[in-house]
């Protein structure tokens, strides 16, 4: 913690825009008791370290290697430790962290994903097929979700939740963008306030 801000990591996989949502936040001083001091992406080449490079935030890339999670997980802690991190903000990152490493973070990593939880979350629902399934199941009201992170997928506690409606004629594409810009974008930098404000004042009463 440097002073009152809760130093924050953001970890992506893809385009970033949850990531430059809490960027452009951040510069509208929204979330005053955090500061992004690092972005990681398990894929090289992920637009989202562009979008950290042009915010002048540091980005590296930790790949994880097929059946190395453990060493992925090493990795990844050396850099989190080096960065001196406080908080973990999953923006878009889809690989994932064991039950070990989430144990070491409690109530200190968060995620966005894109339904209400508990519907249309866990194993396999990511991206697209989120609100393909949501549109399956015919549901009028869909949204997003930030929550704490454990070991099971989609299953710590909740912090933050936003409704978006579903409408005639939507696609899993058309949902996609509504949910993101009526509620993921508006919803992850909230939350990520409030669990730095939380993260902070705990650890001034410490
Ligand atoms: C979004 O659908 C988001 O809900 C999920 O990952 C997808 C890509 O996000 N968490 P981003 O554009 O990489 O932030």
């Amino acid at each position: 913690m440097t002073g009152a801000k809760a130093r924050i990591t953001v970890l992506v996989s893809g385009g970033g825009t949850n990531l430059q949502a809490l960027l452009d936040a951040q510069s509208r001083g929204e979330i005053p008791h955090g500061e992004i001091v690092l972005v990681v992406s398990n894929k090289a080449g992920a637009y989202a370290l562009t979008r950290a490079e042009k915010a002048g935030v540091p980005g590296v890339v930790v790949e994880k290697k097929k059946g190395e999670q453990k060493d992925f997980e090493d990795r990844l802690s050396a850099l989190l430790k080096e960065y001196r991190v406080d908080m973990i903000v999953l923006a878009g990152f889809l690989a994932i962290l064991s039950g070990d490493f989430t144990a070491r973070w409690p109530r200190r990593i968060l995620n966005i994903h894109p339904s209400l939880i508990p519907s249309f979350c866990g194993e396999g629902f990511y991206g697209l097929r989120v609100h393909q399934a949501a549109l399956d199941y015919g549901v009028k009201v869909t949204g997003a979700t930030v929550h704490y992170v454990n070991e099971i997928p989609d299953g710590g506690e909740i912090i933050a939740q936003k409704a978006v409606e579903i409408l005639p004629g939507d696609t899993p594409e058309i949902l996609q963008r509504r949910v993101m810009e009526q509620a993921e974008w508006i919803l992850l930098p909230q939350a990520t306030e409030l669990a730095a404000k939380t993260l902070t004042e705990r650890s001034t009463q410490q």
